[in-house]
């Protein structure tokens, strides 16, 4: 029981102190803006909100579900706590990690627990897809994801999709089946919205189709080209055999550039681009193929540890202050806009996109 716990202890000591991102590119490398010369448009005039989920946000942004229910609940307390009140000052939305620490010791609730220093955020609470599977033991259903949301007042719940680390970690739980049909029943009863996201090996259409087809509300792609668990599972595998499985996949997934065209392509879903998102022309590009934000998790770890909320925040402006420059330079007026401009797609992610989706149709109907 105490494994959980000291394992998310461990998660964030691997990413803070080893290279656990992956060793190839999230893709946006192959899609391109075509200055435009003539913006005609003022740069001040640029309005960077978006809607989602009936809420209106300042920026595009979203902080991804990282940690809560460490051992030491300070450490997830004091992480969350930081990130929260970031996303407080941009009016940014935000999740917290998995919650199934807190299921199994309730005590632990605290530190998930932001609306003393974040009473507007939009939060969202993160169980994992396979507590919701007909074969585990420890099955979840509509009490858990319940409690997941209401203990901190949330306003939905992500359920990730993390079947790459469960599969490549000795205690992992790999039991899958049946969960399509226990989110189609928790969906009927469950009053709160809920995002199926991925951990850092992305989303296909294919599975896009079928969690739009539940009533799924969103999807965060959680693509490949970021954070790689399979990589945080590399140093954590306590034998030859583990850590030759680890590293074998370090690199598997679907691109997140990759990921959200096909569920642009293949579903109406409101998509967020979460996945080696480091800087904000390439978040600007994901939000012109689609999302509707850009999410980011790993570059915030290391001020959020240390408390440092403006750490925070300064890193977050940087990007916005890119993401504004990028439609400056494109004249896009608002995310709207810029989901009309044009793209130019090359290389690795054009050859993937032309066997599985109309390229030419995507790239034309993109809102
Ligand atoms: C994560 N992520 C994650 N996701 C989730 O749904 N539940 C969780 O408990 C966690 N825990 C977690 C801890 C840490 C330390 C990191 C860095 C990440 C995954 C995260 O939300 C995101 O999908 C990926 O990390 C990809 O984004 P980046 O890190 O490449 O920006």
């Amino acid at each position: 029981e105490e494994l959980t716990i000291i394992r998310k202890f461990e998660h964030i000591e691997h990413c803070l102190k080893r290279n656990v991102q992956a060793h190839v590119t999230n893709g946006f490398e192959d899609v391109h803006f075509v200055h435009m010369s003539l913006p005609e448009i003022d740069k001040d005039e640029i309005d960077l909100s978006v809607e989602f989920l009936g809420r209106k946000f300042d920026y595009p942004i979203f902080i991804a579900g990282m940690t809560g229910g460490t051992k030491g609940s300070q450490l997830a307390g004091r992480i969350n706590k930081t990130l929260a009140k970031a996303a407080q000052e941009l009016n940014i939305p935000m999740g917290v990690g998995s919650q199934r620490a807190m299921i199994r010791k309730p005590e632990t609730w605290e530190s998930y627990y932001v609306r003393d220093v974040a009473p507007d955020v939009f939060l969202v609470g993160n169980l994992g897809a396979p507590q919701f599977s007909e074969t585990i033991r420890e099955r979840y259903g509509l009490e858990e994801a319940l409690k997941a949301v209401e203990t901190i007042q949330a306003d939905a719940l992500a359920i990730h999709m993390n079947p790459l680390q469960e599969s490549v970690q000795p205690e992992g739980d790999t039991q899958y089946r049946g969960v399509l049909k226990a989110l189609a029943e928790l969906k009927a009863e469950f009053p709160y919205p809920i995002i199926a996201k991925e951990t850092g090996a992305g989303v296909s259409m294919e599975v896009a189709v079928r969690l739009e087809s539940i009533g799924i509300d969103a999807i965060d792609v959680g693509g490949l080209g970021g954070t790689s668990w399979s990589g945080v599972e590399y140093y954590r595998a306590k034998d030859e055999i583990g850590r030759d499985l680890a590293l074998r996949f370090w690199d598997w997934g679907i691109k997140t550039a990759i990921s959200v065209a096909e569920v642009r392509y293949a579903t109406e879903l409101p998509i967020i681009a979460t996945g080696g998102m480091r800087d904000g022309i390439a978040m600007a590009k994901a939000l012109a193929m689609g999302a509707t934000f850009a999410g980011v998790a790993l570059p915030l770890l290391k001020p959020a540890v240390k408390g440092d909320v403006e750490g925070v925040i300064k890193i977050l402006r940087r990007y916005i202050e890119e993401i504004r420059n990028a439609m400056f330079l494109v004249g896009a007026r608002n995310v709207e806009e810029l989901r009309k401009v044009p793209l130019v797609i090359t290389g690795f992610t054009r050859e993937w996109l032309e066997q599985r989706i109309d390229l030419p149709s995507y790239l034309r109907n993109r809102g």
